[in-house]
């Protein structure tokens, strides 16, 4: 477990236990959101899950599959009530860690192009953009309107 002076949130693996209230904060972060199967999923594939815990509370929740020496960076996010307070910091401090222990030299991931508080956090740790996925992700109800994704990596 680790923890930030200013903050009493700790980090640890997301166990089955978790996913309920994880999904509940992945409703709220994500138009397209995974589900309690895929989350299951994650575990079961040996996919690096992590969530911030605060006073017994779970505040975020991060997924990184590992590549042999890249790691995808797959979903990362906050409970909107308290972001801005360094969880997803905390988070990704964490994951960077233990996916470099584990052999992971760059990250990748994808983005929409419209998600600026991401791109702003990404680019606070260090990621910088290395491409983009036009069309990437679905916008709406209809299968025409679909959003680009924009590539990032950092190294570890
Ligand atoms: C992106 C997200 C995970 C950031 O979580 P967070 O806990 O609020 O981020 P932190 O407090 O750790 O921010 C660390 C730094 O990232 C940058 N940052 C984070 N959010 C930002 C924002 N909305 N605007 C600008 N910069 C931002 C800042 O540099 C910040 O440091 P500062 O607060 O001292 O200025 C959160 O906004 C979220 O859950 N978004 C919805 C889900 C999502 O979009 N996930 C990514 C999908 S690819």
């Amino acid at each position: 477990m680790r923890s930030l002076s200013f903050s009493t949130a700790t980090v640890q693996l997301l166990s089955a236990a978790d996913i309920e209230e994880v999904v509940e904060i992945e409703r709220l972060s994500n138009s397209h959101p995974w589900t309690e199967r895929n989350f299951h999923d994650a575990l079961v594939s040996g996919y690096l899950c992590l969530v911030a815990r605060d006073h017994g509370a779970i505040t975020g929740f991060a997924v990184a599959r590992l590549l042999v020496d890249e790691a995808e960076l797959l979903l990362i996010a906050v409970t909107p009530a308290v972001r801005r307070q360094g969880v997803a910091l905390l988070l990704w401090i964490d994951m960077g860690e233990r996916l470099r222990a584990s052999g992971a030299r760059t990250v990748h991931l994808e983005v929409r192009e419209s998600n600026h508080s991401a791109q702003a956090f990404y680019a606070s740790r260090g990621f910088a953009q290395s491409g983009v996925r036009a069309k990437y992700y679905p916008n709406g109800t209809h299968d025409s309107e679909r959003e680009d994704a924009v590539l990032m990596k950092v190294s570890l």
